[in-house]
């Protein structure tokens, strides 16, 4: 049984003190909900903040990004052994953003994924298609690239260890959600594509996350979904309610 996971992302969103508010409300209401792992990604600067409302429960924390290198002369990167000292379990990699504003590749993507793996954080990879690539039907074609890229010459023993969040680009931040038969289309194929390049029992325990707009009032049709197994959340991930909701609808 894959246990579902809700992360929420929080972008470039929340000062410390603002991070502290968000994370104290968040554990007010969650604190003894485990049937669902919960997992908060704040900002580099409010990591350790929220760590410290968090760490005695089980919340998790995790961080948006993460330098491929361990340590060394990149200025503004952050390694795996500094997200881990502000008390990093996870760690997304390839978010669309990224890949957009920041030039992210899918052989950054691949260097990131063994970076956080040999720093032992767990890594939520994201892929997903745009707008134009979905209307020209090159939405699995774009998903499996992303894929073949992203994993490239992972092991069997790594690979068991990522979670996938499938992330339509046309859906972050537009209030546009997939429907759930078209998230779940691409869902099943990514746990196909999987069990094709690995093996049918890392397929059957691989987490693959939804994120795109998801609200309390669509988790529920997204989670009943076979192959969507938690989902990544931005906005509504932002106010104590929504996401609190969200995390309580989706079991
Ligand atoms: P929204 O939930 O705001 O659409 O953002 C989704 C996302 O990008 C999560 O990583």
């Amino acid at each position: 049984m894959r246990k579902p996971l809700i992360a929420g992302n929080w972008k470039m969103y929340k000062t410390i003190s603002e991070a502290i508010i968000l994370a104290n409300g968040i554990k007010r209401e969650m604190v003894d909900f485990t049937s669902s792992d919960i997992v908060l990604c704040p900002p580099f600067t409010a990591l350790n903040s929220v760590y410290e409302i968090i760490m005695d429960t089980p919340i998790k924390l995790g961080a948006q990004d993460i330098a491929w290198e361990k340590e060394g002369a990149f200025t503004g990167e952050v390694s795996s052994v500094m997200l881990k000292d502000c008390g990093c379990e996870f760690v997304i990699i390839g978010h669309s953003e990224r890949r957009k504003y920041f030039g992210e590749t899918d052989e950054i993507v691949n260097k990131k994924i063994r970076a956080a793996l040999s720093g032992s954080l767990i890594p939520i990879v994201c892929i997903g298609e745009s707008l134009k690539e979905r209307e020209s039907n090159l939405t699995i074609e774009v998903v499996k690239k992303q894929l073949k890229g992203g994993l490239r010459e992972l092991t069997d023993e790594q690979i068991s260890k990522i979670i996938i969040a499938y992330e339509p680009v046309w859906a972050i931040g537009t209030g546009k959600t997939a429907t759930p038969l078209q998230a779940e289309e691409v869902h099943c194929f990514i746990r196909k594509w999987i069990e094709e390049v690995f093996s049918s029992k890392i397929a059957e325990n691989l987490r693959i996350l939804y994120g795109g707009s998801v609200k309390p009032s669509n988790i529920k049709e997204l989670m009943v979904q076979d192959d969507i197994d938690g989902a990544l959340v931005g906005g509504a991930s932002l106010k104590v309610e929504s996401f609190a909701e969200i995390v309580k609808n989706a079991v």
